[in-house]
């Protein structure tokens, strides 16, 4: 150590002595025998109301003078400020306290890997792991703590000690943009999967977030919008899958959204933060804004917001924290809680005891291969007519064609945004400036490259998809047609309709016009519209599949591995069967990327739907969709037997399940069940790996919360006794064995 530091720490030590807060060989919240709101409560107590106040208003992590160019006039002034000293470069800053010994915040985005959109740390990179709609579609949890813990990992490798992770909005509209960040349409799916990956994030000594809180629902207008639902049906849906992924993932803080919620920003909704976040769920953690979402001071605090996230080129309306304690208009012992709040997770999740630094190991191989598997597990067969895939033996000839196979695989955009190790390209398509460097990223995993490494003997060759007539020549005289089909999605902004861009429906048409064995890979964040359909014998869904995206879908083509993915959002069959066919608010002429929330016009979006959302909304309905959630083929074939329902208190299913098919595979057997008179849920599943001619009994337990109504007079749950109609099956609306059961009242 050199000479200036020893003075440093002696001035430091020094100065603790003064204020009382040191033990003869540390800190006084050193002592780990101590619990974590013991050690924060003696961290915090030593702390100045500035210390405090500081914890409580980051400054941006990171700027756009990082990329070291010439910045257009455009970019406001705040874009432009140098990184602050000590930032490792992402969202969110906070300086360390030297004298306590306390770290620097280094927040860092997002739920897909460590995020880094170009400018924030240039040079730098992370594993790309797939969407969050991969990975709900593995309705695997171990494989989602697994893919949380890469993530919190690599975080900890690079410095960072809270990732802004944990996307569990509802996916009520097909064509949000911000999707694939999210898990799914269905409150238990998405609490269990994002509970996990948030459990994994947090397991690596890193806080998690969970966001956006709440019914962050479309992008369309976010930061203006006021989503308009009752409350049990909000206690039923959004709020239930984040209490669920709360309770499950223990994240330290939550993330409250753009929006407003029944007339009130979610930065400032007393009901949502004081009452139901801390009051009821008892939530210990700390809120943090979204990023411009804080729209006043007092009522903000006063309702339970604990952190003002930087705020753009907004008001930063914490600058007015210490003048309104100094007044009395905020009590002092408020922001003390605040902030004890936040110190308090850092120690809960072993964030103060390990500290994260720039330079730590990262296994890249090891993540990569995480990556794979999550983008394996997660694509789902939508089709497969003639068992064209697996790609048979006899297959001597491929044409694959389009989606820049050749080169790699789609990423969605904006702040989840992973610069992935093995490289990048964009396709800018023209577009120059702010807009070329916002356009889509694919991740270099070329599905091309890795199909002819797994079929040496096989000729496969290219089009680029470009001409449709062009590429049917080439289709035409090849055993089988591989059509890779991508749409790009963007936080900010949501997709007009359910279509595929770029001409890509006439593309697929044309080819399978041609040849009769074609199968469309999609590479998408969302739902799309299949007109195709009937000419195309197979289809994969393979979102966007991450860093080794290539080389998963290669092998599920391949037979490699065999799919076993479940839809966790249902395709409808057009906008029409939506609860709102047109997206509220959304205009065509004005499909800017993070367009500046000042010049939108506040509207209204309701969701009278209530807890109906997906498939609930498509059984009330009586709508047939394209594919139903949980829907996904598999290489084998599942029969279902010898159903068994018990009921009185719980409620617990039985049967058996076999694999009849010629192969291996993984049946995701899914338990539905309506309360009298109310639409079916999803109250639990099991994932099963069958070999051929193999067979199991399998039980599933309902999730109790998921047999209960939310009584919004009485402001509790309640379960009525009753006749609960029971059905076991491969998807929502597919009873494949049924029953019912009789429930007693809880
Ligand atoms: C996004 C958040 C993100 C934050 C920081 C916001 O625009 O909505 O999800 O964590 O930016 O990058």
């Amino acid at each position: 150590m050199k000479k200036g530091n020893k003075t440093l720490m002696a001035v430091a030590f020094a100065a603790t002595m003064v204020q009382g807060v040191c033990l003869a060989e540390g800190h006084a919240w050193d002592d780990k025998a101590l619990s974590p709101d013991q050690r924060a409560a003696k961290l915090v107590d030593a702390m100045t109301l500035d210390e405090q106040i500081a914890l409580l208003r980051p400054v941006d992590g990171a700027s756009l003078a990082s990329l070291g160019i010439q910045l257009p006039p455009s970019i406001p002034a705040w874009m432009r400020q140098p990184k602050p000293a000590g930032a490792i470069g992402s969202a969110g800053y906070v300086p360390a306290i030297p004298r306590l010994d306390f770290p620097a915040l280094q927040e860092s985005d997002a739920g897909l890997g460590v995020a880094d959109i170009g400018y924030l740390r240039p040079g730098d990179a992370a594993t790309a792991l797939p969407s969050s709609l991969a990975l709900a579609a593995s309705f695997d949890t171990g494989l989602a703590r697994e893919a949380g813990s890469v993530i919190g990992a690599e975080a900890h490798a690079k410095g960072f000690n809270v990732q802004l992770a944990g996307g569990a909005d509802l996916i009520r509209d097909p064509r949000n943009g911000r999707n694939f960040e999210y898990a799914s349409e269905d409150p238990l799916l998405t609490g269990d999967m994002v509970g996990e990956e948030i459990a994994g994030i947090q397991s690596k000594h890193i806080v998690s977030t969970i966001k956006h809180y709440v019914l962050n629902d479309q992008e369309t207008g976010r930061t203006v919008l006021d989503a308009r639902i009752d409350e049990a049906a909000l206690r039923e849906s959004d709020l239930l899958a984040f209490q669920v992924a709360i309770e499950r993932g223990h994240p330290g803080a939550v993330m409250c959204s753009y929006n407003k919620v029944n007339g009130n920003y979610a930065c400032e909704s007393d009901f949502l933060l004081n009452r139901v976040l801390k009051g009821e769920w008892e939530f210990p953690g700390w809120v943090m804004s979204d990023w411009g979402a804080v729209h006043s001071l007092k009522q903000s605090v006063d309702a339970g917001l604990d952190q003002e996230s930087p705020q753009g080129g907004d008001p930063d309306y914490f600058a007015g924290l210490k003048d309104a304690v100094t007044h009395g208009d905020i009590p002092r012992e408020k922001v003390r809680d605040m902030a004890y709040r936040i110190v308090r997770a850092l120690f809960a999740v072993g964030a103060m005891d390990d500290r994260p630094a720039p330079g730590g190991t990262i296994d890249k191989v090891a993540d990569a291969a995480a990556a794979q598997r999550v983008a394996e597990a997660g694509a789902v067969l939508l089709k497969n007519d003639g068992q064209l895939l697996p790609l048979h033996e006899s297959v001597k000839s491929i044409a694959i064609i389009g989606g820049h196979a050749d080169i790699g695989v789609l990423s969605g955009g904006g702040s989840s945004q992973v610069t992935p190790y093995g490289g990048s390209f964009r396709d800018a398509r023209g577009q120059t400036g702010i807009a070329a460097f916002l356009s889509p990223v694919y991740d270099l995993s070329s599905p091309l490259k890795a199909l002819q490494a797994l079929r040496p003997g096989t000729r496969i060759v290219f089009d680029d998809g470009s001409d449709p007539q062009r590429a049917a020549e080439l289709a035409r005289h090849v055993d089988v047609a591989l059509v890779f089909a991508v749409k790009p999605q963007i936080e900010s902004l949501d997709a007009p309709d359910l279509s595929l861009p770029y001409q890509q429906d006439a593309l697929i048409d044309a080819v399978a016009t041609v040849n009769h064995h074609t199968a469309v890979v999609l590479e998408t964040g969302n739902p799309v519209a299949m007109p195709w359909l009937p000419k195309v014998k197979a289809v994969l869904e393979a979102w966007y599949p991450g860093q080794r995206g290539g080389e998963a879908i290669a092998s599920l083509l391949d037979g490699k591995a065999a799919p076993a993915g479940r839809l966790p959002v249902t395709f409808p069959a057009g906008t029409a069967q939506l609860p709102r066919p047109a997206i509220p608010g959304f205009d065509p002429a004005r499909q800017v990327p993070f367009e500046g929330a000042g010049r939108l016009s506040p509207f209204p979006v309701d969701y009278p739907e209530g807890s109906n959302v997906g498939y609930r909304w498509f059984e009330k309905n009586k709508f047939t969709p394209l594919f139903p959630f949980g829907y996904g083929l598999t290489y084998t074939h599942f029969a279902y037997s010898h159903l068994l329902v018990k009921g009185g208190q719980d409620l617990q299913v039985s049967f058996k399940l076999a694999n009849t098919g010629r192969t291996a595979g993984v049946e995701v057997a899914q338990l539905y069940v309506a309360v009298p008179g109310r639409t079916h849920r999803l109250v639990g599943w099991a994932k099963v790996d069958l070999k051929p001619g193999e067979s199991q009994t399998v039980t599933i337990t309902a999730d109790p919360r998921f047999l209960a109504s939310y009584d919004a007079t009485l402001h509790r749950w309640t379960r009525l006794a009753g006749v609960y109609d029971v059905y076991v099956g491969k998807a929502a609306g597919v009873s494949t064995l049924h029953g019912s059961a009789t429930l007693a009242a809880q």
